[in-house]
C-alpha cells in the first residue's frame, strides 16, 4: 500500500474514490459541504431524503457525480460532531477502508474531518491513518483450504488536506505508520499461529529471518544445553514436561554508539500453556496458544526498530517453551535453583511465565540497560482487572511506568498502571524457598509482578501484562497486535530524546 499526503483541495486530488464524513445527525463535514457545492447540492438532497444518517459505521458508495474528478464517492459516518474523537475518527476510517476493500477501487483519497484533539499533532495524526488502514486491510492467516477471496485492489491512499507548513510532518507519519503496521501484522500473524507449528524452534526461526531481512539485527539462539550452561533453572523446569526443545533467543538492533546502554525488551514465550500438571479447564483451552504474544512483540519491536532505523540500541529477549503435563513434568512443591541464585518453590505449575522470565530478566544485567521492559499474557487476574481494554503496566521506576503510560495513549494503545507496593511481594513468602510462584487469588496481576520485582533489582524495570490485550475472544478470535503500537510510541520518542 503506498501513503501519500496533500495540501490545498481534497477535491481537486486525482484519485478513483473521493472519501468524506457525515455527521449524525446529517450533518455535512467540511470537506463533504466543498463536495455538496460542486455537485449542485445533490448531497444534501441524499440526506434530507432519509438515506444516509451519518451514524458510526455507516457508509456508502456513490458512482462519480459531475463535477467530481473521482469515479467514485464514498460517504463515511462520523457519528455526532459532540462526541468525534480519535476513537470516532478511527472508526470512520477503519469503516471505509473495509467498504473499499470489498470493492475494485485501487485509489482512494480519505477526506475525513479532523478529529476535535488539540493536542494531536500532524505527525501523530498521519502516523495512525496509516497504521488504522493496516489493521483494517489486515486478514487472518487462516489455512483454510477452500478457495479465498480476491485481495483488495486498494493500492493507494492520499489522505489530507494538510497545511502545506506540516505535510513534511505528516509525510514522515504515514511513513512510520505503514511500518508499524507491517510490524503489527508479523506480531498477528505469529499469534494465530497454532501451536503445533508455532513452536519455540518456529520462533527462533523468525528471529533468523528478521536478522537476515535487516543489516543491524543480529541474532543468537540458545538451545537446550546451553540454556542448562546458562543455569535458567527455571526456564528448564517449565520445559520439562514437554517434548518439544525450548530456545532462548538473543536479538541485538543497533541503531546507535556501540557504547549506548540499550533498551531490553524480554518475550513470554510459551508457545502452548495447557498449565502443566496444574493442567487447565478444556474450555477456551485453544486460546493458550496465544501465550506467545509477548514474544511475537518483541521480534516485531525489533523489526519495527530496524525498519524504522531507530537512532537506538534495542536489545529482544525471548524465553520460549511449552507447559505441558507428563511423567517427567515439575510437580506442585518442586524446588528449583534460577539463574539468578534465589530458589522458587513451584506451587502451582500453572504461574509458568514469571519463571522463564525470571531467567530472562536476570540474562538482562549483562547489558547494562537503560531499561529493561517484559511482555507477557501473565494472568487471568490482570483480564479480570482491566478488561480486554489496557494492558496493565507495573514496575520499580515511576518515571518509566509514566512514559509507558503516555506512549500508550498517544498510540491509543493504552495501559493503565497498577500499585506494585512492597506488601504484595509479602504474600510470595514460604516455608520452603527462598519465594513462592503463586500468592494466592487476591491481586493476583500485581503478585506476579512482585515476584518478578525480586529479578530485576538496580534496573530501571517495567512489565506489561497483555493478558486481555493481546487477543481477542469469541467470534472475532484473533491476535491484535497490541501492545506493538505502544511500544512503537515509546521506542520512537526514546530515539527522538
Ligand atoms: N497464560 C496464563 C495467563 C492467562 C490466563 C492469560 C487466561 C490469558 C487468559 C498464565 O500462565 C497462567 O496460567 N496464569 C495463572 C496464574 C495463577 C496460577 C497464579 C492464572 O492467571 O490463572
Ligand atoms: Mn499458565
Ligand atoms: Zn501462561
Amino acid at each position: 500500500m503506498k501513503f501519500s499526503a496533500y495540501s490545498g483541495k481534497a477535491l481537486g486530488q486525482r484519485t478513483n474514490c473521493l472519501v468524506v464524513g457525515v455527521f449524525e445527525p446529517r450533518e455535512l463535514g467540511s470537506e463533504a459541504r466543498a463536495v455538496d457545492r460542486a455537485v449542485g447540492g445533490r448531497l444534501g438532497a441524499l440526506l434530507r431524503s432519509g438515506d444516509f444518517a451519518g451514524r458510526a459505521g455507516e457508509s456508502l458508495l456513490l458512482p462519480g457525480l459531475p463535477g467530481l474528478r473521482g469515479s467514485r464517492l464514498l460517504l463515511v459516518g462520523l457519528g455526532s460532531a459532540a462526541q468525534y474523537q480519535r476513537r470516532g475518527w478511527k472508526r470512520a476510517l477503519t469503516t471505509a477502508v473495509a467498504a473499499l476493500a470489498r470493492t475494485r477501487i485501487a485509489s482512494a483519497n480519505f477526506a475525513l474531518e479532523r478529529p476535535n484533539d488539540r493536542a494531536l499533532d500532524d505527525y501523530t495524526l498521519a502516523r495512525a491513518a496509516a497504521e488504522c488502514c493496516g489493521a483494517a486491510l489486515y486478514r487472518i492467516n487462516d489455512l483454510k483450504t477452500s478457495k479465498r477471496p480476491p485481495a483488495p485492489a486498494l493500492a493507494r491512499a492520499s489522505f489530507g488536506p494538510f497545511a502545506a507548513a506540516r505535510l513534511a510532518e505528516a509525510r514522515r507519519g504515514l511513513v512510520d505508520g505503514a511500518s508499524v503496521a507491517a510490524s503489527a501484522a508479523l506480531v498477528r500473524n505469529l499469534g494465530n499461529l497454532p501451536g503445533n507449528i508455532c513452536t519455540p524452534r518456529y520462533l527462533a526461526a523468525q528471529a533468523g529471518q528478521l536478522a537476515r531481512a535487516h543489516r543491524a539485527v543480529r541474532v543468537r539462539v540458545l538451545n537446550e544445553a546451553q540454556i542448562r550452561r546458562l543455569k535458567m533453572g527455571c526456564l528448564l523446569a517449565v520445559t520439562r514436561g514437554s517434548a518439544e526443545p525450548p530456545r532462548f533467543i538473543v536479538l541485538e538492533y543497533r541503531g546507535a554508539r556501540r557504547g549506548a546502554a540499550p533498551v531490553v525488551l524480554v518475550g513470554k514465550g510459551i508457545t502452548f500453556d495447557s498449565g502443566g500438571i496444574s493442567i487447565k479447564d478444556s474450555n477456551a483451552m485453544d486460546e493458550m496458544k496465544y501465550d506467545m504474544c509477548g514474544a511475537a512483540t518483541v521480534l516485531g519491536a525489533i523489526d519495527l526498530a530496524a525498519r524504522l532505523k531507530l537512532r537506538l540500541n534495542v536489545v529482544g529477549l525471548v524465553a520460549s517453551c511449552e507447559n505441558m503435563p507428563g511423567g517427567r513434568a515439575i510437580k506442585p512443591g518442586d524446588i528449583v535453583t534460577s539463574a539468578a541464585g534465589q530458589t522458587v518453590e513451584i506451587l502451582n505449575t500453572d504461574a509458568e511465565g514469571r519463571l522463564i522470565l525470571c531467567d530472562a530478566l536476570h540474562y538482562a544485567r549483562r547489558f547494562r540497560p537503560a531499561a529493561v521492559i517484559d511482555i507477557a499474557t501473565l494472568t487471568g487476574a490482570c483480564v479480570v482487572a482491566l478488561g480486554a481494554h489496557h494492558t496493565g503496566i507495573m514496575g520499580n521506576d515511576e518515571e518509566l511506568a509514566q512514559e509507558l503510560v503516555a506512549a500508550g495513549r498517544r498510540a491509543d494503545d493504552r495501559g493503565w498502571q497498577l500499585p506494585l507496593t512492597e506488601e504484595y511481594g509479602e504474600q510470595l513468602k514460604t516455608n520452603f524457598a527462598d519465594v513462592a510462584n503463586v500468592a494466592g487469588r487476591d491481586g493476583g496481576a500485581i503478585t506476579a509482578a512482585a515476584f518478578l520485582g525480586r529479578f530485576t533489582k538496580g534496573m530501571k524495570w517495567a512489565h506489561l501484562d497483555i493478558a486481555g490485550t493481546a487477543w481477542l475472544s469469541g467470534a472475532a478470535k484473533s491476535a491484535t497486535g497490541r501492545p506493538l503500537g505502544l511500544l512503537a510510541d515509546f521506542l520512537i520518542s526514546r530515539a527522538r530524546a
